[in-house]
């Protein structure tokens, strides 16, 4: 098969009906956020137990398609006696391996509370490797912050900018990118204020994917929802984020991108999942793309909170986990009760 039909195979697969994302890709440092409000010190080995409760859920293969990972939770294995490789294991799921192959952001210098993102130095010896490892997908987090005055067309464009030369290089690599340019939802902005900028990011973020050849069908959008900020005194209900985003992505997303697979951005496990389901009921005669999710937060929250670090709590961590996703893979039908 050649390199453009293998790309394409694994995006539309990946976004299939009834599939969505786990994103488990966060980085150490984040790790020790999220373990340190469970109590949890974060260690290698922590992380690899806890990467092991998510992935060897009995039947997640049913509503995950693809499994975004971290470079050090890539190379880690089961905890069990057989200590299989994380990519064996989850390809034995006819689960698809990914990985998060960005540095993370930095500040834009010369532009006061705005955020680049760094990785493109070695990216495509990283990519390699990875491939190598087993990874057939990449994400890569951009990061537009509303406030006064911002974001500026300078911190667009760059972002911008190395989404298009990130997923140019992934594609050259045989690896699907996903293209994840977040307005975050910090502050007090209205839902109008954010469906203006994330209008803007995505014209400008399909310019430069444009510019730099990116083929469209082997790629992934993954977005933030239209949504009012977590601060905003009047919160948009979930009609009203249903038809903001679809109208958004509608106008701004070429109808060759196979799937949406949004970030839950901050956004509670039952938003995140009313969201979805939502705009999948009202439009999906409408749709040139599948619609579903790409989640950390919103999937992995409770099972978090169950495991507690606790070796007899993994059972009833997985089985919260293994709700969430079941729950979403029926908003990708808009059939979620
Ligand atoms: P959240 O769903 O927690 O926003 O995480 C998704 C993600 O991959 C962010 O890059």
């Amino acid at each position: 098969m050649s390199n453009k039909n293998q790309l394409k195979q694994i995006a539309s697969n990946l976004v299939r009906k009834g599939k969505g994302i786990l994103a488990a890709d966060e980085s150490n440092p984040t790790c020790q956020k999220r373990f340190a409000s469970i109590g949890v010190e974060s260690s290698f080995d922590s992380r690899n137990e806890y990467r092991d409760i998510l992935f060897t859920s009995d039947g997640i293969e049913d509503f995950i398609s693809g499994v975004i990972l971290f470079d050090e939770t890539l190379r880690q294995n089961t905890t069990c006696d057989k200590k299989i490789p994380f990519p064996e294991l989850l390809n034995s799921k006819g689960i698809i391996p990914g990985i998060k192959v960005d540095k993370g952001t930095g500040s834009l210098e010369g532009f006061l509370n705005e955020k680049a993102t760094d990785g493109l130095d070695g990216l495509d010896e990283r990519l390699a490797e990875y491939y190598e490892l087993g990874a057939r997908f990449a994400k890569w987090r951009a990061v537009i912050t509303i406030g006064n005055d911002i974001p500026s067309k300078s911190c667009i464009y760059a972002n911008a900018h190395s989404l298009a030369r990130y997923a140019s290089k992934c594609q050259q690599a045989g690896i699907v990118p996903i293209v994840e340019p977040e307005v975050l939802m910090d502050g007090k902005h209205t839902i109008e204020r954010c469906n203006i900028t994330t209008k803007k990011v995505l014209k400008i973020v399909f310019e430069q994917l444009h510019m730099y050849n990116v083929l469209l069908e082997g790629m992934i959008l993954k977005p933030n929802m239209i949504i009012s900020a977590i601060d905003c005194p009047i919160q948009a209900n979930v009609e009203k984020v249903a038809d903001m985003t679809y109208a958004c992505l509608k106008e701004n997303v070429p109808e060759n991108v196979p799937g949406i697979a949004f970030l839950s951005g901050g956004q509670s496990g039952d938003l995140a999942t009313l969201h979805l389901n939502k705009m999948n009921k009202k439009y999906s005669n409408d749709m040139p793309w599948n619609l579903t999710f790409s989640y950390g937060r919103a999937l992995q929250h409770d099972a978090l909170n169950m495991w507690k670090g606790e070796k007899e709590n993994r059972k009833a961590a997985q089985e919260l986990l293994l709700l969430r996703t079941k729950n979403n893979s029926l908003a990708t039908f808009g059939s979620k009760s």
